[in-house]
């Protein structure tokens, strides 16, 4: 290589650094105070955009799906897909090509047909320019969340984005606009919205089983001690010591960076924009231990800057005079939590480290289910018998369909079945989506906003109104169903999809056709 070529080869790594790599922080957010509480500019909606409150795509037979970042999270939404008849998974799509080509096993497994690969750094591209694709699954690492899904919107894909699906507010806003504007889908992936006891529980809340619900609890403490080392390390020169992209961005950003396992069930219970909205957020975290203290022990070079603490805790306070806590903490041993507790006039729930729900006698018997002990109070957590008899009468209607596949399927113990299912059958069916993308940038923004309150003293931040006016205007989280005569149309042209696929690929030996392609590559 001579120097011109190794000097452009420098330019284009660092360009490509530069344009992929998220902070908590982001650039262009502006902010004002107003009597001590900080206050973000939110940007005016275009003249003649709409909100997307309640949007809806045309039905679709066959959900045509494309997925992108296949490390350790991504292969199981692809495994998950061949078990949801009415989709057919067109492309996937990994920097490293072997991570992709290794999902067609699960394509393969089920006798669907192969799928076309697509790698490197800017695969995803070509991927999101197909015609035949209408969406866009995307689980790669951080960085790469927002270049991904904005350029599947620009192409016309409806995008599902794992969790965190926004580093800051400007990505935020900006996904926002591209669903405005593009009236395309833009959903959050967030699986622990659907786990058992929080559909469960979100029923309860609904019915009101708790009275109101005036505080919530969440959290992500989750030692990752044992992945550090398995994520992902961008070859691009933006990652020398080889820290891998999710220990680098806790070293480089403060704030609660994937706040969004504990935050997403507890807004729902919480109407958050459909009749509430988070108004104040202060933040708090401890000083770094464990984080800087890996970094020297991997670099062997001092770390006096790593940014992220042991233990972050946010509070919100909305609208309605309620108040939630978010804590975050990946670093220090403690068993795995994300706490989930409701606290009502009427009624507790409470799932780490078990299960359990407090209502006394009048409200148990209010709720439909009539006591078998005499000294029930709110003092003490329902018997194993009362707490069994509540969850059976609110099982939720998303456990009722899905429940027995999802536990075949499995997925964090069947809750990413739930959410994979849930997101086809409100395709298949026109319905919207159960997240919508003011959901994904209230969950995601927590980073950034934590992050301007530790970094001016733990101060108030006014956290900004997403949905710009229409927080109100939905009253109550409510999950789309379709009537039964439509619900049945949409699954029988469902499964006549995915057979006809099954059949073609059987009919034309398209494995047989697949291998014997890649064994001529390969001997070139
Ligand atoms: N919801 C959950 O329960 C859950 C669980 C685990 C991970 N996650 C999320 O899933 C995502 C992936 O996490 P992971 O553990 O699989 O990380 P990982 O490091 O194992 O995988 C990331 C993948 O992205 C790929 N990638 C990077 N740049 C790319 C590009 N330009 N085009 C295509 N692919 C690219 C990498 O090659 C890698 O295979 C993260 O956002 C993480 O937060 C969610």
């Amino acid at each position: 290589m001579n120097i011109k070529h190794l000097l452009l080869a420098l330019v284009s790594a660092a360009f490509i650094s530069a344009s992929t790599m998220a902070q908590s922080l982001s650039p262009s957010t502006k902010y004002h105070w107003d009597k001590g509480t900080l206050v973000v500019d939110t940007p005016t909606r275009p003249a003649g955009q709409q909100h997307v409150l309640g949007l809806t795509a045309p039905k679709m037979a066959t959900v045509r799906v494309g997925f992108v970042g296949l490390g350790m999270r991504g292969p199981g939404a692809v495994a998950r897909f061949t078990h949801i008849p009415g989709t057919q998974i067109v492309a996937l799509c990994d920097y490293v090509e072997a991570r992709a080509e290794a999902c067609q096993k699960y394509l393969r497994e089920a006798g669907l047909p192969p799928a076309d690969i697509y790698s490197g750094e800017k695969g995803y591209e070509e991927l999101c320019k197909r015609p035949d694709i209408d969406l866009v699954y995307v689980a790669t690492d951080w960085d790469h969340h927002f270049p991904v899904a904005k350029c599947a919107l620009q192409n016309g894909k409806h995008t599902a984005i794992e969790v965190p699906s926004a580093m800051n507010l400007e990505q935020c806003w900006e996904l926002i606009e591209l669903s405005e504007k593009t009236r395309l889908h833009c959903m959050i992936l967030e699986n622990c919205c659907y786990d058992w006891y929080e559909l469960n529980t979100l029923n309860m809340a609904q019915q009101g089983v708790f009275g109101e619900v005036l505080r919530g609890e969440g959290a992500y403490i989750h030692n990752l001690d044992d992945f550090w080392d398995y994520y992902w390390k961008n070859p691009d020169g933006s990652d020398p010591d080889k820290l891998g992209w999710r220990m680098k961005y806790n070293m480089e950003n403060r704030g609660d960076v994937y706040a969004t396992h504990g935050l997403g069930p507890v807004a729902l219970a919480m109407n958050i924009h459909r009749g509430d909205r988070f108004k104040t957020l202060v933040a708090m975290d401890t000083k770094s231990a464990h984080g800087k203290e890996y970094v020297e022990k991997k670099t062997g070079k001092p770390c006096n800057n790593y940014r992220n603490g042991d233990q972050t805790t946010t509070l919100m306070r909305t609208e309605e005079g309620k108040v939630v806590e978010i804590q975050h903490n990946v670093m220090n041993p403690q068993p795995y939590n994300r706490l989930y507790k409701l606290t009502g006039t009427k009624g507790y729930a409470t799932k780490y480290p078990e299960q359990h729900y407090a209502l006394d006698k009048s409200q148990l018997t209010a709720s439909g289910v009539a006591p078998k002990v005499d000294d029930l109070s709110s003092h003490g957590f329902l018997p194993k018998a009362e707490q069994d008899a509540l969850v059976a009468k609110y099982q939720h209607p998303i456990i009722k369909k899905y429940g027995e596949m999802a536990q075949k399927v499995g997925g964090h113990g069947g809750m990413d079945f739930f959410m994979d299912a849930r997101l086809v059958y409100c395709l298949q069916n026109g319905l919207p989506l159960d997240m919508d993308v003011y959901d994904l940038a209230e969950w995601c923004c927590l980073a950034e906003l934590g992050t301007l309150s530790m970094d001016n003293n733990c101060c108030a931040v006014a956290f900004p109104d997403f949905t710009r006016g229409y927080w109100n205007t939905q009253k109550g989280f409510q999950f789309a169903w379709a009537n039964s005569a439509d619900e049945a149309a949409a699954e029988a042209a469902a499964i006549a999809s995915t057979q006809a696929q099954k059949d073609l690929c059987a009919k034309k030996k398209l494995w047989e056709k697949y291998d014997k392609a890649k064994a001529k590559k390969a001997k070139k």
